[in-house]
């Protein structure tokens, strides 16, 4: 950060190729980044993120799901490990594990996720063949604050694109991919800036209470 102003501490959870995670790691190197990577944090040692993590000279670290009988103890363990690095806000990024009340309680309004869909619609898995299925107009993906509602916390920001008409669920995962990589780190900057809060529960912009996701329109993909 060219102004000297602290910039706020990230830890990124993955359990797969981390393309969001890689594209957060990249954007905090950037002077206008309000936020760095302490840590890339998997719940298993063969998430292709890891590899990527390292080549941007990012800790990493695995908490291997397989080595819990209980989910409650896994938890426990990504929890210590998130507190260790120091990280004040914990992006989710391609993270397949659904959290439970408590751990979520515990990180209330410091953690974040991506779905790819525009929330509320298509909640879950297969987002992109669903959306085409019901001959959407729009696609995306939704960066939103974490609640213990699997998908349903509070949207920050959208990125939005104009569904085509040969799409397939490949083709559109794609584009809907490169709108990830721009919203997730702009989020989590605007986070670090102090722009984005969470004060119990109502997410506020510029001190005003969100009342729509901010929206990225990216139809030059389309
Ligand atoms: C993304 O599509 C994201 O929306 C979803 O999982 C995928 C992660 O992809 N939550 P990557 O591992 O970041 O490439």
């Amino acid at each position: 950060m060219s102004s000297g102003a602290p910039v706020l501490p990230l830890a990124v959870v993955i359990s797969g190729r981390g393309s969001n995670m890689e594209a957060i790691a990249r954007f905090a190197q950037h002077p206008d980044s309000r936020y760095r990577v302490v840590r890339v944090i998997a719940d298993r040692p063969g998430a292709g993120g890891l590899a990527r993590a390292a080549s941007l000279g990012v800790p990493t670290a695995v908490v291997p799901v397989k080595d819990f009988a209980e989910r409650a103890d896994f938890e426990a363990a990504l929890a210590a490990e998130i507190d260790a690095s120091g990280a004040r806000l914990v992006a989710l990024a391609g993270f397949m594990r659904i959290l439970s009340a408590e751990f979520v309680q515990r990180f209330a309004g410091r953690l974040l996720n991506i779905h790819p869909s525009l929330l509320p619609k298509y909640k879950g898995l297969d987002t992109h063949a669903r959306a085409l299925a019901a001959r959407e107009s729009h696609h995306g993906a939704s960066v939103h604050f974490v609640t213990a509602e699997l998908d349903g916390g509070p949207v920050v920001m959208q990125g939005r694109l104009r569904v085509l008409p040969n799409d397939t669920p490949e083709a559109i995962s794609a584009r809907v991919h490169a709108l990830e990589h721009i919203i997730y780190p702009h989020v989590c900057s605007l986070i670090g800036a102090g722009r984005v809060e969470w004060r119990a529960g109502t997410v506020y912009f510029d001190d005003e209470p969100l009342a729509a996701p901010l929206i990225e329109e990216n139809d030059a993909a389309a």
